[in-house]
Parts: C-alpha cells; structure tokens; sequence
C-alpha cells in the first residue's frame, strides 16, 4: 500500500480538520490478566472508550468531536438525531449539545426493540438525554428515518431555529475521522507499553468505528486485523455500513479503497439473534467482565464485543488481541432484570 505514515503523521492529517474537545483522550488501554489467564493465555488488553469522558463517555464521543465543528460553522443552534430509545448515540449527542450550548432534539425510535417496561423506557440512556436537556418525538422502525428528519428539520426552520442532523451512530466520514484518531492512540501506546497487537475486537454497528479503525491502522502501515462483532443479527448490512465510510476515509488517508475493503471482517453470532437482545453468551460475558475485571460492559453492544472475543479467543483465532471497549454502559440499568433485579412490568 502506498503513502503509510507514523501515527505523528496521522495525528498531522487530522488536525487539519475542525476538533471541538469533548473527551478524555488518549483513553487508557489496559491489560486484562485475569481474563487473559480465564482464556487460557493469550494477552487481552482494553482500549477505555468507554470512560472518554463526556456524557457517560463512549465511542461516540470521538465522532462528535468532529462532527460538532461542522454543526457550528453552519451556524446551527439545535442539534437533531434519531435513535431508539436506549440509544448510546443519541445520549453522547444530548450531552455534546448541552456542553457546546446548542438543544437538542430527537426521534425516539420506540418499537425496534420490543420493550414497553419503565425500566427500558425510563432509565438508562433516555433518563441521561432528558437530564441532559433534549427533547424528543417518537416514530417507527417502519418510518423512513432520513425524511422524518428532513421534515422535523423543516418544521424547526419554519419555527427560525437552525437544525443541524447528526446522522444515525454519527456514522459518516467526520464521526470516522474520530476512530483514524483512535488507531494512532492504540498505536502510540502499544509501543510505549512494549505491546505487539496483531488483532482488535469490538462491537459494529452503523460503521465508522471500524471504518475509522480499519483506515487508521492501514495508513499507519500496521497490520492489525479488526474484527467488528455484529450487533444488528445482520453482518452483512454491518459490513455494507463499513464499507461504505471506510471508502470515504480512504480518500482521507490517501489509500486505495479496494485493499482497505479486503480488510473488512464482521463476525455474525453473538448477536444474540436480534438487535438489543440478549442471550446466554451475552450475559456471560457482562458477568465474566464484571466479576473477573471489574469492568461494566452492555448487552446490546459491548458485552456481544466482548462474547465474541471470548468465542474467537476459545477457536484460536488470536492471541494478542485489544478490546475496544465501546461504551454503552448506562443501558445496564435498562436490562438488569438480565440478573434478577428490578421487574419487567410489560
Ligand atoms: C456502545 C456502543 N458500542 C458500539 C457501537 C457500534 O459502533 P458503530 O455504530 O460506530 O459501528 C455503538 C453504536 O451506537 C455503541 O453505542
């Protein structure tokens, strides 16, 4: 491949575009022993986005760094998104909007997952977008998302506020320039820490985490092989997503698309079957982190990350392996019946 570059490079490239601080970066990246010895051996390291600080933290907050720039220059002073109701995405946005003293406002995705109870309505991620201040409007799964926006967009102007739409997971070429950053952190550390890692395992969803991660690591000339876990029961719309921010950060990082596309690996199976469900592997996994590292992972995204590398590790796939641990934790509070607590009043 040509035109690789050191991560002192990479960082170079993406200074040239518009970064509002949000986060704590670098996050930490950490070794996970007793897990690693749980696994029979192979060395497991974290990578802490889920402690980035704003919000609860979480992998978005590394987009929106990006994305929020573009959202002041077009003189926007309400941000608006979509998401379901336990969204991740859309508490980071709730949270960037109240920091950059912008509203809010969101279209609550009510019936993709199919929770009526207080404890998924109420708690979790849509408690913290209200604390946060957002306002929200409920449609369907069934709607087409990008013209309902469109059209609360349009209502809004005619009201004379100045929408600006974050796009679903902040998923396009800003919010992936978030995880070219990430690469360079992983690779800046892993040398100063003596660590070699050949693979990197998180949970995939809209795209520009792994995206950003795949071009990252590609333009830094590292061959680190990322390994989305699929969330959506749907790997190869995960990979469809991918594929499609990954050819725009391309451009970005002077790399020819086609051998960054040969990079793209999704791994269905530990989706549990359906997009915020979950099934035993699920909840082992929350339980194993939790009880072997004391580290809080989710059912809907990070715990199926985590399942799939514990299910990776265990067929052989790797041995020097770092976990991107996306975030998503306030969502534990919308699924602790998982462990017996709270009651599922639906
Ligand atoms: C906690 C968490 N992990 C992983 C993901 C997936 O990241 P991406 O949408 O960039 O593929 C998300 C997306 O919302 C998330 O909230």
């Amino acid at each position: 491949m040509k035109n690789t570059r050191d991560a002192g490079g990479l960082a170079q490239l993406i200074s040239s575009h518009g970064r509002i601080s949000l986060g704590h970066f670098p996050t930490a990246l950490e070794p996970l022993k007793r897990l690693g010895k749980w696994l029979g051996g192979p060395s497991v390291w974290v990578k802490r986005d889920d402690a980035s600080g704003m919000g609860q933290g979480g992998n978005k907050v590394r987009a929106l760094e990006f994305v929020l720039p573009e959202a002041l220059a077009a003189g926007a002073d309400i941000l608006l998104t979509s998401g379901v109701v336990q969204s991740n995405s859309v508490r980071q946005v709730a949270a960037a909007a109240a920091k950059a003293g912008l509203d809010c406002h969101f279209a609550m995705i009510t019936d993709r997952v199919d929770r009526t109870d207080s404890d998924y309505a109420q708690t979790g991620n849509v408690f913290l977008d209200h604390l946060y201040g957002a306002t929200h409007e409920t449609i369907s799964v069934s709607d087409d998302r990008a013209a309902m926006l469109e059209r609360i967009a349009a209502r809004m102007r005619a009201e004379g506020r100045k929408p600006y739409i974050v796009p679903y997971g902040c998923a396009n070429r800003l919010g992936g320039i978030g995880y070219l950053n990430a690469a360079a952190e992983i690779a800046t550390q892993a040398e100063a820490l003596g660590v070699t890692v050949t693979h990197l395992v998180h949970a995939s969803g809209t795209g520009g985490t792994q995206a950003g991660l795949i071009a990252g690591f590609a333009a830094l000339g590292l061959p680190i092989d990322v390994i989305g876990i699929d969330i959506d029961a749907d790997p190869a719309g995960v990979k469809g997503r991918v594929t499609r921010i990954l050819r725009e950060l391309a451009n970005e990082v002077d790399l020819d698309p086609g051998p960054l596309e040969d990079r793209i690996v999704v791994e269905g199976g530990f989706s549990a079957g359906a997009y915020g469900q979950a099934d035993e592997r699920t909840v082992d996994a929350m339980a194993i982190a939790a009880r072997l590292e004391a580290l809080t992972v989710d059912p809907v995204y990070s715990a199926k990350g985590l399942a799939g590398l514990i299910g990776l590790s265990k067929a052989g796939r790797f041995n020097h392996v770092v976990f991107l641990h996306t975030g998503g934790t306030p969502a534990i509070y919308a699924y602790r019946s998982l462990f017996g607590y709270g009651s599922r009043d639906d």
